[in-house]
């Protein structure tokens, strides 16, 4: 089949199934919830909707963990409930792409519970089996969630390697029998009709050879597992990948890469790699880390505007012609976007909301919207331990404050409430009635207070929302080549306050200007003679910049 690039021109909405909208009062979303709001998506104007993992999992890891990939999670519905939600979606004109984890199973999966029964059970090799080292792991990994990355499973006698919560064994890619299995699964979804993938975590499917160990800093206790990213047969497997599954489909394929540099992410989906069409990269979002390493990305620190405008121009600029970017500022791994990039003070929220918008919308990639990013939801604000769901900001407590003791409790507190994963899993506002809309029933998860403010319904019928800002956006791509195809180029990298840059295509040049402060600044970038496209401010004051102004021109 032809492969096209449709996927350059579109925009995509993730929908974190769990928490977008429940049908049937369970507390849980669910499948015909999506499918009842897919005019809601509709009207925002994306292209594609990417689904978190709606597969059959006990919810260790929030669907990551997955124990039949051809099985719905029963509290999302049923196969036909499915069929309906993408028959639906594709008569909207949007598309359906799926989420593939498949560095991990869950060990509740069938293949894991056969592999740990006998050395000689077929399944055996489709896992990271290995002896003990004089009585102890096989290597000093860390899981990336906390503790070794190895469990000993007493009737074996062996070590399973997991390199996320010991529930998520991982699968060994080096056994073809394994990689069949893949190839078949994704046919399965593909033949239903879906248009993409998602992959997590792909670039750590193929281990180092002889598993060695990592480098350890004297104040870790683990050796790092950052070496494990891009090993040794990651192109050979995502080109038999490509080869045998994703050339036979017209689909979209986004490759999470945590640790992938932009040369890294060219050779991944560089025009002539015939592997993936785009990766997700870490470098921005993972900007201002803990002072104290061994605290990893748990901070409260404000970002700084010129290590943000580095990580992001740097693949902009690397990528540009070879390859293609994807565009975010959050999902369900991250903090609420305007509570960590600019302010979720509510004398400046619908501002900077739309200001980050206009940032990464007017680049050069594929922008991701994460659900609720497009009404301004923010940050839950936790302030005790008993709110918090998500296992690795739980296990991040029990190791640093219990059983490390690096960090006070409430210093952990302020860490978790600023960067917790749970942030972003807040079920959706849709309204300001009893829990937002989302159900009629308890919720599996608490809604973020500030509900009855924040909510579709009143983003709906506020002509100046965000929700109608992040329309302009998505138009604005889908109608300005210069959008999609220009060529970037930063403007004053070292200036802290203001975040500005060109993009040239053809002969059309577009200036994009963002005010990243609450303060007034004056900036003169030749805007005067400019045609103003978009703004967040119902006037213009041309080399004035509001707080959190934001403004794209078009300069002849
Ligand atoms: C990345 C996913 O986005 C995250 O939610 C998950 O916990 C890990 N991969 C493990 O699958």
């Amino acid at each position: 089949m032809a492969q096209s690039d449709w996927w350059k021109k579109a925009v995509v909405y993730q929908v974190y199934p769990m928490s977008f909208q429940d049908s049937n009062n369970d507390g849980i979303g669910d499948l015909p919830g999506i499918t009842s709001r897919l005019s809601y998506i509709k009207k925002l104007g994306v292209d594609v909707i990417w689904l978190n993992p709606i597969y059959k999992s006990p919810n260790r890891d929030n669907g990551y963990d997955i124990s039949d990939y051809q099985a719905i999670q029963p509290a999302y519905g049923t196969m036909t409930d499915f069929d309906e939600m993408l028959k639906k979606a594709h008569s909207l004109g949007l598309k359906i792409m799926m989420d593939l984890v498949v560095n991990h199973t869950s060990d509740q999966h069938e293949w894991f519970k056969e592999s740990r029964k006998s050395k000689d059970n077929p399944y055996r090799d489709y896992y990271i089996w290995r002896d003990p080292v004089d009585g102890h792991e096989p290597n000093n990994w860390g899981s990336r969630f906390d503790g070794s990355a190895w469990k000993f499973d007493e009737t074996m006698g062996q070590y399973y390697l997991h390199l996320y919560t010991e529930e998520q064994p991982d699968l060994n890619w080096d056994n073809p029998k394994v990689r069949e299995e893949v190839w078949s699964l994704m046919c399965f979804w593909l033949d239903k009709g879906i248009d993409g993938f998602r992959m997590d975590v792909i670039n750590l499917i193929s281990k180092p050879v002889g598993l060695p160990d990592g480098e350890k800093k004297p104040e870790s206790k683990y050796g790092s597992t950052s070496m494990i990213a891009g090993g040794p047969h990651l192109n050979e497997y995502l080109r038999e990948m490509n080869q045998k599954v994703l050339s036979k489909y017209d689909v979209m394929t986004v490759g999470e890469m945590p640790g992938a540099t932009p040369k890294d992410a060219l050779e991944y989906t560089g025009f002539d790699s015939h592997e993936l069409n785009m990766v997700f990269q870490f470098s921005h979002v993972g900007i201002s880390g803990n002072s104290d390493k061994r605290l990893g990305h748990w901070n409260d620190e404000p970002i700084n505007l010129v290590d943000l405008k580095k990580a992001l121009s740097k693949w902009e600029i690397a990528l540009d012609g070879k390859g293609w970017n994807s565009l975010y500022w959050s999902n369900h791994d991250q903090s609420r976007a305007v509570s960590r990039f600019a302010t979720d003070d509510p004398k400046y929220r619908v501002r900077a909301a739309k200001m980050l918008g206009t940032t990464l919308h007017m680049m050069q990639g594929t922008p991701y919207v994460y659900e609720g990013e497009e009404l301004g939801m923010t940050n839950a604000h936790y302030t005790e331990l008993a709110q918090y769901e998500d296992v690795q900001s739980l296990n991040a407590y029990k190791e640093f404050v219990e059983i490390e003791k690096i960090v006070d409790k409430e210093t952990m507190l302020k860490y978790l409430a600023f960067r917790t994963r749970d942030n972003a899993r807040t079920p959706m506002q849709w309204d300001d009635t009893e829990n937002g809309g989302f159900t009629q029933g308890r919720p599996w998860f608490a809604l973020n207070s500030n509900y009855k403010e924040i909510n579709a319904k009143e983003n709906l019928e506020d002509e100046d929302s965000v929700f109608y800002y992040y329309q302009k956006l998505i138009e604005l791509r889908h109608n300005n080549d210069v959008v999609v195809y220009g060529d970037y180029s930063v403007i004053d990298l070292d200036d802290e306050e203001v975040f500005s840059y060109r993009r040239r295509y053809n002969d059309e040049t577009m200036l994009v200007i963002s005010n990243f402060t609450d303060k007034d600044v004056i900036r003169d970038y030749g805007q005067v003679n400019g045609k103003l496209i978009l703004s967040n401010y119902s006037d213009n004051k041309n080399t004035r910049l509001r707080a959190y102004e934001s403004k794209v021109y078009l300069i002849e």
